[in-house]
């Protein structure tokens, strides 16, 4: 990791510039004029702990966020070890390194921190995490590490994200995903009885960017895209605003099992994040049209 001259404003440091979030924050730090370093491999090695000290020693920043994942949520399941390392353990010492240069940080967490509690109704930022999945376990713990090694760390939990680069470690995301799938097979199932709240990766990027910019209090923020939706309504949209000649049916969960379990109901509320940003965020709807239209799916 190389030095390089200051400008004027605070220095970002992006952990994780090449994955979809990643893409969409560096794409908007750059028509906001902001002085951001986007780090990715192999540039840093995420579950390498002992060349990260030094490296993160030697790298001049004033605010880092940390959006790296190990996100593959099966696989986490069956092989544990790289999202201990990545999503615990980096956050981890990424927050010591921040601890000891004064930079905030802006952890990105995720909705998947839920799904083992009882209740139904939006869950804000006092609501109890109870993961159900190791992936979420790990994500949990990154976040708890991370606070405790540093006390100006802002923890932005997002959300089933779909942005225009598509997740990396996924190789796409659910929306085009519907798309490819409703093209070619004409008829799709998808389930019904998982809520969650979907958020386009770019609105996702905007908020955290405003976050940073109003000096927000440090905690979690949940960030997300207003509503909630069903994976079967999700899809039912997307087919829909996107044109595709396809029927989308409703399914119950043990008729697509998975390794993992997925949280029945992670809808989050935004509330907070609203109040900080002084503005409210947009509905998935208009953040799906959006995409579609970025992407060249709506019918014309
Ligand atoms: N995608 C979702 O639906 C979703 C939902 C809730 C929360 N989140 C959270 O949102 C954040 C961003 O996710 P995303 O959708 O942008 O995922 P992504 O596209 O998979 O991006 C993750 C990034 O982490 C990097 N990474 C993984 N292991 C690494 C390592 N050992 N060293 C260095 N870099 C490493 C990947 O690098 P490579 O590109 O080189 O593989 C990738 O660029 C993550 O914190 C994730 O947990 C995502």
């Amino acid at each position: 990791m190389t030095a390089r001259p200051r400008t004027s404003g605070p220095r970002i440091a992006l952990f994780g510039a090449n994955g979809q979030l990643g893409q969409d924050l560096s794409a908007l730090a750059a028509t906001r004029g902001l002085d951001l370093i986007a780090l990715r491999r192999p540039m840093f090695d995420a579950a390498d702990r002992a060349g990260l000290d030094a490296a993160l020693a030697d790298l001049d920043f004033d605010i880092a966020i940390n959006s790296v994942a190990v996100t593959r949520v099966d696989d986490c399941e069956t092989d544990p070890a790289p999202a201990v390392a990545v999503n615990a353990h980096f956050a981890q010492t990424l927050a010591r390194a921040c601890a000891r240069k004064s930079a905030r940080l802006v952890q990105v967490s995720t909705d998947y921190v839920f799904g083992g509690q009882t209740s139904r109704a939006p869950l804000d930022e006092a609501a109890a995490p109870a993961p159900i999945n190791v992936y979420g376990e790990t994500k949990l713990q990154g976040e708890t590490l991370a606070r405790e090694a540093h006390d100006d760390v802002i923890v932005a939990r997002v959300a089933s994200l779909f942005g225009v680069a598509g997740a990396s470690g996924k190789g796409g995301n659910f929306v085009e995903t519907m798309i490819r799938f409703g093209r070619e097979r004409g008829a799709l199932k998808v389930v019904a009885d998982q809520m969650m709240s979907p958020t386009s990766s770019r609105d996702a990027a905007e908020a955290i960017l405003d976050l940073i910019k109003v000096e927000a209090e440090p905690g979690v923020y949940h960030v997300v895209n207003s509503g909630a939706a069903s994976w079967h309504g999700f899809a039912s949209a997307i087919i829909d605003r996107a044109g595709v000649a396809a029927t989308v049916s409703p399914i119950p969960t043990s008729e697509f099992p998975t390794p993992a379990r997925r949280p029945p109901y992670s809808v989050l509320a935004n509330a907070k994040l609203e109040k900080a940003l002084g503005r409210s965020m947009p509905a998935w709807q208009d953040a799906l049209d959006r995409y579609l239209t970025a992407k060249g799916h709506r019918p014309t």
